[in-house]
Formats: structure tokens, C-alpha cells, sequence
């Protein structure tokens, strides 16, 4: 019953827009989280069909149910797996099941329709996520993708090659192809459940939606380098960095939740990840002028955000979350704050930010907030052949959706700190707001942005600051920062 009451107080809370339903479920500290997550998601996504069906049936009255319980609980026993509770909700709710399941029935015959999908508003019925391709992201700290394809193959699956269309995504059964924009990615049909397959329980691959793997993807950082992941549990992006960086380096992953951050430890354990650092702790708070962070030169940032891009959550109609101004404002201050922050480790070259948001609120104004404060840095442009561009006049960077790229709603923005720019720390802010001036950039990119293009564009100032750490070379240091900086605002 524990399940039902959690997923009733859940969606009690993202109705009053006490938080948005992926943080309410992480945050309930409830023991498991998956079949929590589904069963909050497919209630609401069928909410509106749900109370029909309660109130034609006079449910709350004969029970004495509130709303969310009652919703949870119809929704398992009609239209679910059927009820994992006993006792005497479960007679109660038995007791009802015959004039529930033909009340369904009527609601089905009147509008014409056979399957409970087809009940959803055509919007939610296009974007669920059962429709989504079920994307893998191979491990490749423990395998190549040659072999995981081998290994399926063996399997019983069926490879169709390396898709070139969006539409090549669209699979049958059996089916999977290699991604056609991001290598390491499997794409199979939207069924296809891994949970119990030797690969993902060996680690050898990642069950991560195609957007979420773009952050690490289009960071790049080389084997060897020092990268900071901000807002880092439960993990994806992390192993993902670990991957690239092929475990060589200093991967320093931060998080407030102590929670999340033990999730974390057991996927990065499974995952063969060696090279991280975890800290529960604020970002916030990091130091970056601490010594061990000087030869921090990547940051991915992929803080706290609406969720609003999460498919199961697209049944809250838009109108009402961009009512809840109040939130999306807090939270892209939170954002913003974070991105300054991630700018001022003196030796940054790139940091990639991320959120899994549909709203402009929380991606372009950020970043174009974020440039205006800080002039030193600049967009790249990325993939050029990525279907789903930024808002103008942000084209640099990416934006996901179920339409047009398959995948869940998400945005990516990559800064990079530009020729001639100091240690942002030295620098007054400057109040310029030209993002035109940004995003001619000489760089496009069919393929991911490579850590030496910006290597070579470092200037004198910036480059010294990676191997130079002792105090009396650190002040001269400063000191030639500050007259790069004061040179450049001429
Ligand atoms: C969107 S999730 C990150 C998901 C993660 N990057 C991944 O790919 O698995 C945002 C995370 O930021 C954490 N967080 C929120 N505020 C933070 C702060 N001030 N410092 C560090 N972590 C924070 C939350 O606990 C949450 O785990």
C-alpha cells in the first residue's frame, strides 16, 4: 500500500506545483523509485480518463477514498498491472472493479476507440513515451560498440546498420540501429526493455535517452583532463564523461542530495568508472580558486530544472506549468547562478549546460543572461546536421523533442572562453548583449567539437595557468590576468 500512498502524496504535490514530478519522486526517498516513477507517470498521463471514470462511478463516495489514492489505485487495477496491495483497500477496490472496467468499456465504445492509448489527448498520445525508440548508450569503459552489437545479434536481435533519417529510428521488434548522430548510441523499438539483460547489468551499456547523452558527447574532454560534473546524481552524464576521458583524469562530481549520490556510487561501480571524485555538496560553495581545482578545464552542468521535457510529465498542460512563473523564475536564477559559478574556475576552457526543459526561461534567457555577464566566453555552434536548433537567435545551441528528434524534451548550450579573455574572476561585468557577435563562430561541427580547437585559441594568460600553481608564480599570474583583462575592455 506504501507504493499507492507515495504515488497519491506525489501527485497531490505536482498539482499545487510543489515541485515538479521527477523531484518529488526522488526526493520521496521511497525503496523503489522505478516502479514509483511509472506508476506517478502513466497515472497522470491517463488522468483525465481517471476521473472520468471515478466520478462516473460515484468511487469516492462508496469508498471514501481521496482523489490521488483513488486515481493511483484505478489506475493499476483497470488499467495497470493490478493491484500490489492486499488488505482491505484491495477488497474494497475489487469490490469495484466490474462497474470500473465497464464503465472503461463505455468510455471506449462512445468515443470509438479500442486500446486505453487511444483515450490519451492526441498531444500525449503522440509524445508518450511508449512511442519514444528505447535508446543504449554503450559503455565503452567496458566494451566496444562492435561487440555489443555482436552480442545482440546473438541475442536474437536484429542489427539494421547505421540509420541515416529520423525515420530510420522507427523500428520494428527486434530491430536496433546505430544512432545517426551520436556514435555510441543503440537505438531499438520502444518496447524494448533491458532492465533484466545481461548488458545493462553487467554495465556494459546505459539505458540514458538519446538528448541526455549529448552534454558529454559535445564536451569532449581528453583523456587526462580535469572536468567537474556540477549537479552530477544520479550519474548518467558522469559515466558518460568517464567514458570519453576513458577513465584517465580527474572527474570531480558534485551533488546536494546524499540520496542520489549513493545511486550514484552503485551505477558508476557497475559502470567500471574509476577516475571520479564524488562530494556531496553544494556547487555553490566549491572554491574555484581552491589548488584542486587549477587544472579544471571542462565543466558539465546539468542542474535542477522543470522537468517540463520529460515526456510522462507533457500531460500537464503547458499553459498551466507557464502560469507557475514563480518557480521557472527561481529556478533559472539557481540556474543562472551556477553557470556564473562554473565560469569563474580560472583554467575553464568549456563548459557544456544542459537541462532536460522545454521552457526558454530556463535555456536561451540563461544563456544569453549568462553571455552578457560574462563576455570572455562564447557559444559554439554544434551539430550542424542536429534537426532541432536553439531559440533565435541561440542557433548555436540544441534542443530535443519527441517531434523532432525522438527523444525527450532537452536543450544544451556549450560556452567556450574566447581569445584574449582573463580569468573571468578579474573582469567587472560588462553589460554587452550581442549574441549575433557570438554565433559566427569560424567552427561548424559534423563531428563533435574537439578539446584542441579550443586549445589552440587559449590565450598567453589562460594557457600559464595550467601548469603554473606555486603561490608567488600564482599573484604574478594574477597579475598578468588582470592586464589581459583590462587591456581587452579598451
Ligand atoms: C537534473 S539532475 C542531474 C542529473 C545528472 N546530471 C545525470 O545525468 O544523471 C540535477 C541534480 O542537481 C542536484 N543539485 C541541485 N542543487 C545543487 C547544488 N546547489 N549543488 C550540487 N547539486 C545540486 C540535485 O540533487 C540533482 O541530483
Amino acid at each position: 500500500m506504501a507504493l499507492y500512498v507515495k504515488a497519491a502524496e506525489i501527485l497531490e504535490k505536482a498539482e499545487r506545483k510543489q515541485g515538479a514530478l521527477k523531484t518529488l519522486v526522488y526526493d520521496s526517498k521511497f525503496a523503489n523509485i522505478k516502479q514509483l516513477f511509472a506508476l506517478v507517470c502513466e497515472t497522470q498521463k491517463f488522468s483525465s480518463v481517471l476521473r472520468e471514470l471515478i466520478e462516473s462511478t460515484k468511487l469516492l463516495k462508496h469508498t471514501k477514498l481521496k482523489m490521488h489514492l483513488a486515481m493511483v489505485l484505478v489506475y493499476d487495477l483497470v488499467m495497470g498491472q493490478g493491484l500490489k496491495c492486499g488488505g482491505s483497500w484491495k477488497s474494497t477496490m475489487m469490490k469495484h472493479r466490474s462497474r470500473l472496467q465497464a464503465e472503461l468499456a463505455r468510455i471506449k465504445i462512445k468515443q470509438k476507440v479500442s486500446r486505453n492509448e487511444d483515450l490519451l489527448p492526441a498531444e500525449v498520445q503522440r509524445s508518450a513515451v511508449d512511442h519514444l525508440p528505447r535508446y543504449v548508450r554503450v559503455n565503452t569503459l567496458k566494451t566496444t560498440v562492435e561487440d555489443a552489437v555482436d552480442y545482440l545479434k546473438r541475442d536474437g536481435f536484429s542489427y539494421q546498420g547505421q540509420a541515416s533519417r529520423l525515420e530510420d529510428l522507427t523500428l520494428k521488434e527486434k530491430d536496433f540501429v546505430r544512432d545517426l548522430h551520436l556514435p555510441e548510441v543503440l537505438v531499438f523499438s520502444p518496447k524494448t526493455d533491458f532492465h533484466d539483460h545481461f548488458l545493462y547489468k553487467a554495465g556494459h551499456v546505459i539505458l540514458q535517452d538519446k538528448a541526455s547523452c549529448l552534454p558529454a558527447y559535445l564536451l569532449n574532454p581528453p583523456p587526462g583532463s580535469h572536468v567537474i560534473d556540477a549537479c552530477a546524481a544520479p550519474g548518467n552524464k558522469t559515466s558518460h564523461l568517464a567514458a570519453i576521458m576513458k577513465n584517465k583524469g580527474k572527474l570531480f562530481a558534485f551533488d546536494l542530495d546524499a540520496k542520489r549520490l549513493a545511486t550514484m556510487s552503485t551505477l558508476l561501480l557497475r559502470a567500471g568508472v574509476t577516475c571520479q571524485q564524488l562530494a556531496n555538496q553544494d556547487f555553490l560553495k566549491v572554491d574555484p580558486d581552491s589548488l584542486q581545482y587549477k587544472d579544471v578545464e571542462y565543466i558539465l552542468l546539468d542542474p535542477s530544472c522543470s522537468g517540463s521535457g520529460m515526456v510522462c510529465l507533457l500531460d500537464n498542460s503547458s499553459a498551466d506549468q507557464e502560469k507557475d512563473q514563480a518557480r521557472l523564475t527561481s529556478l533559472a536564477s539557481f540556474q543562472l547562478r551556477c553557470l556564473n559559478h562554473g565560469l569563474r574556475f580560472p583554467c575553464l576552457k568549456r563548459l557544456v549546460y544542459s537541462t532536460c526543459s522545454i521552457y526558454s526561461q530556463e535555456n536561451e534567457e540563461v544563456v544569453k543572461a549568462c553571455l552578457q555577464q560574462n563576455p570572455g566566453f562564447r557559444l559554439v555552434p554544434l551539430l550542424a546536421k542536429w534537426p532541432e536548433r536553439g531559440l533565435e537567435p541561440l542557433t548555436q545551441c540544441l534542443r530535443a523533442s519527441t517531434s523532432k528528434t525522438r527523444s525527450h524534451g532537452f536543450f544544451v548550450a556549450l560556452l567556450e572562453k574566447h581569445s584574449g579573455a582573463g580569468n573571468m574572476n578579474q573582469r567587472p561585468p560588462v553589460q554587452i548583449s550581442d549574441p549575433e557577435a557570438t554565433s559566427h563562430s569560424s567552427l561548424t561541427f559534423e563531428k563533435r567539437p574537439e578539446a584542441s580547437e579550443t586549445e589552440n585559441k587559449q590565450t598567453p594568460a589562460a594557457d600559464s595557468t595550467q601548469t603554473d600553481s606555486t603561490p608567488g608564480k600564482k599573484k604574478r599570474r594574477k597579475r598578468k590576468r588582470k592586464k589581459a583583462a583590462t587591456a581587452e575592455g579598451l
